[in-house]
């Protein structure tokens, strides 16, 4: 049993430490957890997501005071309750609805950072993977959100996605009956997806955040050159007092403070859109109540999940669901397809450079296709960017195995 201090005033750092090694905590952080100092604005981008994350589980925890996970109930007690009636239950709500599109980009430019740098490359398998999972699980969390509420683009995207589990010899089995609960969405539909958004699957995310950050632990943060280099030399520079020499900076308080000011900057622009420009993660269809009987003219998912959309559509009904699934789980697949030894930024690793910026410009181009109609043209630029998305995976083993060692 540990000795206790019988002077030590009640919540002072003594009585707290004796409890919660508070001071354990505050040592490891500021004088144990170093950082590369050849880093940019980007590597804040984790924190930045840790935060946004945050904002949605208060900004959630307050709309389900109001919230009824109910077919006949929901649209009203959104759109009339939550947003007319509570105190503040439209910035509630314009807070989780500009948070879940926000979030999205967060996460593409913290992963689109990661593959530019190599940051998932030998000895870092295990951040990208646990980095893969949040996204996946992410994506999970924010359709069954955009189900709750039960508006028309909630109910047909419902439709749309869960029917993706009838395709081929899954019809058979019932697939999409059993997940639906129902032949349509409808109330069992409703209630658990409710379940999911609001418990099972925030509980996965916050235990995938744990073990994405203790994923960092081992290998360390990359850096912009991908140099390895001993930290605990670097840190011992530090401490000695050579900070210009030395390669890191101590977590606590040097990179976090450049952390919270990046976080400070993302917030103004965040609470911008909060304010005045909310609209842009708000669908006017989803305004109209669910209606099983009218087929919206255009069926769409959410922005961010346009690009996978845009790889299924071209394809006829089963080789279109396969190229989908192949598309959600192929960038975890990255650390091992990439066969260069060579860990840096895109623009030293020749053939690299160019896989990189074209896969970048292809997703772009899958999102702008996948909002736009199945047309004429658009169809087939949608058909060549779908099928350019499989080459350069196919590719990515030669020209990395291909690159000269740096
Ligand atoms: C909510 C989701 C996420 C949170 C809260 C989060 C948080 C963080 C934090 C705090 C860091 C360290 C600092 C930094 O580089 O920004 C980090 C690093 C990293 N994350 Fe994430 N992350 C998330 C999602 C993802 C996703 C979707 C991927 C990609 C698949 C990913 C891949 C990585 C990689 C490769 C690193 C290492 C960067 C380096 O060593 O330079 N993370 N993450």
């Amino acid at each position: 049993m540990a000795k206790f201090d019988e002077n030590a005033k009640p919540f002072s750092e003594k009585w707290l430490d004796e409890r919660l090694a508070v001071n354990t905590l505050k040592r490891v952080l500021s004088t144990e957890y170093w950082i590369p100092k050849d880093i940019n604005f980007l590597w804040a981008m984790g924190m930045v997501l840790a935060a946004t994350f945050g904002l949605l589980l208060v900004s959630g925890i307050f709309l389900l005071m109001y919230y009824k996970p109910d077919t006949a109930l929901a649209f009203d007690s959104v759109n009339y309750t939550i947003m007319s009636e509570v105190g503040y239950g439209w910035l509630w709500r314009h807070i989780h609805g500009v948070g879940a599109s926000v979030v999205f980009l967060i996460i593409y430019i913290h992963m689109f950072t990661g593959i530019y740098y190599g940051s998932y490359k030998k000895g870092r398998e295990m951040i990208w993977i646990s980095g893969m999972l949040l996204f996946v699980v992410f994506s999970a969390e924010a359709f069954s959100g955009y189900m709750l509420p039960w508006g028309q683009m909630s109910y047909w995207a419902g439709m749309v996605i869960t029917n993706l589990f009838s395709g081929g010899s899954l019809e058979a089995y019932g697939l999409v009956e059993w997940i639906r609960g129902d032949y349509v969405p409808g109330d069992a539909f409703l209630t658990r997806f409710f379940m999911l958004h609001v418990l099972l699957l925030p509980l996965v995310i916050i235990g995938l955040i744990v073990l994405h950050f203790g994923t960092l632990r081992i290998p360390h943060v990359n850096n912009q050159k991908g140099e390895e280099f001993d930290f605990e030399e670097a840190a011992e520079l530090y401490k000695a007092g050579k900070k210009k020499e030395s390669k890191v900076i101590p977590f606590n308080p040097v990179f976090l403070s450049k952390d919270v000011f990046v976080m400070g900057i993302y917030f103004i622009l965040f609470f911008y859109l909060v304010f005045y420009h909310f609209n842009f993660a708000m669908d006017p269809v989803n305004f109209d109540p669910a209606d099983g009987l009218k087929t919206p003219p255009h069926i769409y998912p959410e922005w961010y999940f346009l690009w996978s959309y845009e790889i299924l559509r071209p394809f006829p009904k089963d080789p279109g669901l396969i190229a989908f699934g192949i598309a959600q789980v192929i960038f975890f697949l990255l650390p091992f397809l990439d066969r260069s030894p060579n860990v840096a930024p895109a623009s030293k690793r020749g053939l690299f450079k160019v896989w990189f910026w074209l896969m970048l410009a292809d997703v772009l181009v899958l999102t702008v296709m996948g909002k736009l109609p199945p047309e004429g043209i658009w169809n087939q630029i949608g058909l060549v960017s779908a099928l350019l998305f499989f080459a350069l995976w196919v590719a990515l083993p030669f020209i990395t195995k291909a690159e000269k060692k740096l």
